[in-house]
C-alpha cells in the first residue's frame, strides 16, 4: 500500500480493468488522475546484488515473533483475504546508525525511524550520489518556476475608482487581494522547501518501507487502487525478491478519456522509479509459500510532519509545474549503484560511524 493513503476498488467507469492491460512505457511522458505529467523509469540490477541484498538478516525472518522483533508491523490490508500475509517495516537510509524524526507512512503521526541495514543504506546512499547532477537539475528547474505567472494576480484596490462600490464589495476585493497575495508567498515558499528536498541533507530515497508479502495472492476484484501522498513525488522502488504486477492508471495524454491499466510485471533485481502520488496504482501478488515470498523495498522522501505540511498544501497549477521538473529527469533516466559500489559504501558508513 501507499504512504497515507486508503486504497479503493475500481468501480463505474473503469471499464479498461476487464482488458488485458498494455506493458507501461518507460521514459516518456505519461499522465495519470491527478492530470499532471509522470514518467516511469525501469531497470534491473544485477543478480549478484539482489543476492546480497537478499541474504541479509532483516529480510530471512520466518515467524511472526520474529517479523515483529525486527520493526516488522503485521499489515491488514485486505480483510477480505485473510490467508494474505503482509508485514511492513519502516527504517531510513541516512548515514547516521541513529533513529531520525519522520512519520509513521500510514497515518503521518511523528515517527521515529531506526536505520536500515547497512546495505540497503549502501545503495539508497550511493544512487543519491551517482544521481547528484540529476538531482541538482531538478531543484534548480524547480526554483526556476515562476508562481506569479501561474497564479492568479492580486490586484489591489484603486481607492479613486470605489465611489461606485459598496462598503461590502470593497471589503470583498480587499480579502480576495490578501488571500491571493498570501497564496502566492505561501507557494513561493512551498516551492523552495520541495527544490530543497532533492539536494539538502539526505531526504531523497530516504524513507524506507520494507514490505513483505506471501501466502494466498491478490488479483483483479480484490486489487487496492489508491494514490501515494506527496513524499512519493519522487519513489524508488527495489524488488529484493519475489514477484509482484504495478498495475498503474495512467495515459498517454491528460485527457482522462485516454487513461488505460498499464502493468509492470516486477521481479527480483528490478528497480522502478516513478511519481506514485500522481497516478492511481494497485500492486497484485500471486499466491506463493514464504519461499516464494514478495519483498520490495519503498523508497520515498523523508518528511517531517512540518515537511510534509508545508509541500502538501501547494497550488494544483505549481504541483502540476513541480511534476513536469521531475517528470523530465525520470525520463531521461536515473544511474543506480552496482555490487561494488554498494559495498565501497558501506565501508565508508563503517569508516564514519
Ligand atoms: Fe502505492
Amino acid at each position: 500500500m501507499g504512504a497515507l493513503s486508503s486504497k479503493f476498488k475500481l468501480g463505474a467507469g473503469h471499464e479498461q480493468i476487464e482488458t488485458k492491460p498494455r506493458d507501461t512505457p518507460h521514459h516518456k511522458i505519461l499522465f495519470g488522475g491527478r492530470g499532471s505529467p509522470l514518467a516511469m523509469d525501469v531497470t534491473k540490477f544485477s543478480p549478484e546484488l539482489q543476492d546480497y541484498l537478499f541474504n541479509q538478516s532483516l529480510f530471512q525472518c520466518k515467524t511472526k515473533e520474529e517479523y515483529i522483533s525486527r520493526g516488522f508491523y503485521s499489515c491488514v490490508d485486505y480483510p477480505e483475504l485473510p490467508d494474505h500475509v503482509y508485514y511492513e517495516g519502516y527504517f531510513h537510509s541516512q548515514t547516521t546508525n541513529s533513529a531520525v524524526s519522520s512519520i509513521n507512512p500510514r497515518d503521518g503521526s511523528p515517527f521515529q525511524k531506526p536505520a536500515a541495514p547497512s546495505s540497503i543504506r549502501g545503495f539508497c546512499i550511493a544512487f543519491r550520489d551517482k544521481n547528484r547532477g540529476r538531482l541538482e537539475t531538478i531543484a534548480n528547474a524547480i526554483r526556476d518556476i515562476d508562481v506569479t505567472s501561474i497564479m492568479p494576480k492580486p490586484t489591489p484596490i484603486d481607492p479613486s475608482s470605489t465611489a461606485h462600490l459598496t462598503s461590502e464589495e470593497v471589503r470583498l476585493h480587499r480579502n480576495r487581494y490578501e488571500r491571493e497575495t498570501k497564496d502566492i508567498d505561501y507557494n513561493r515558499s512551498a516551492i523552495t522547501a520541495i527544490a530543497k528536498l532533492f539536494t539538502d541533507g539526505e531526504l531523497v530515497v530516504g524513507d524506507l518501507a520494507v514490505q513483505v508479502h506471501f501466502g494466498q495472492g491478490v488479483q483483479g476484484d480484490d486489487l487496492g487502487w489508491h494514490y501515494d501522498a506527496i513524499n512519493s513525488l519522487f519513489h524508488l522502488a527495489v524488488s529484493i525478491h519475489g514477484k509482484r504486477d504495478l498495475m498503474s492508471m495512467i495515459g498517454d495524454t491528460p485527457d482522462p478519456r485516454d487513461r488505460s491499466v498499464n502493468v509492470d510485471h516486477l521481479n527480483s533485481g528490478d528497480v522502478y522509479l516513478s511519481s506514485p502520488y500522481l497516478f492511481m496504482h494497485a500492486v497484485a501478488y500471486p499466491e506463493q509459500s514464504w519461499q516464494q515470498r514478495t519483498i520490495a523495498v519503498q523508497a520515498r522522501f523523508l518528511f517531517t510532519p512540518e515537511m510534509y505540511e508545508e509541500v502538501s498544501r501547494m497550488d494544483l497549477k505549481v504541483r502540476e509545474k513541480v511534476a513536469e521538473c521531475v517528470a523530465e529527469a525520470i525520463r531521461d533516466g536515473f544511474h543506480y549503484p552496482s555490487l561494488e559500489e554498494v559495498k565501497q559504501t558501506e565501508r565508508l558508513l563503517e569508516v564514519g560511524q
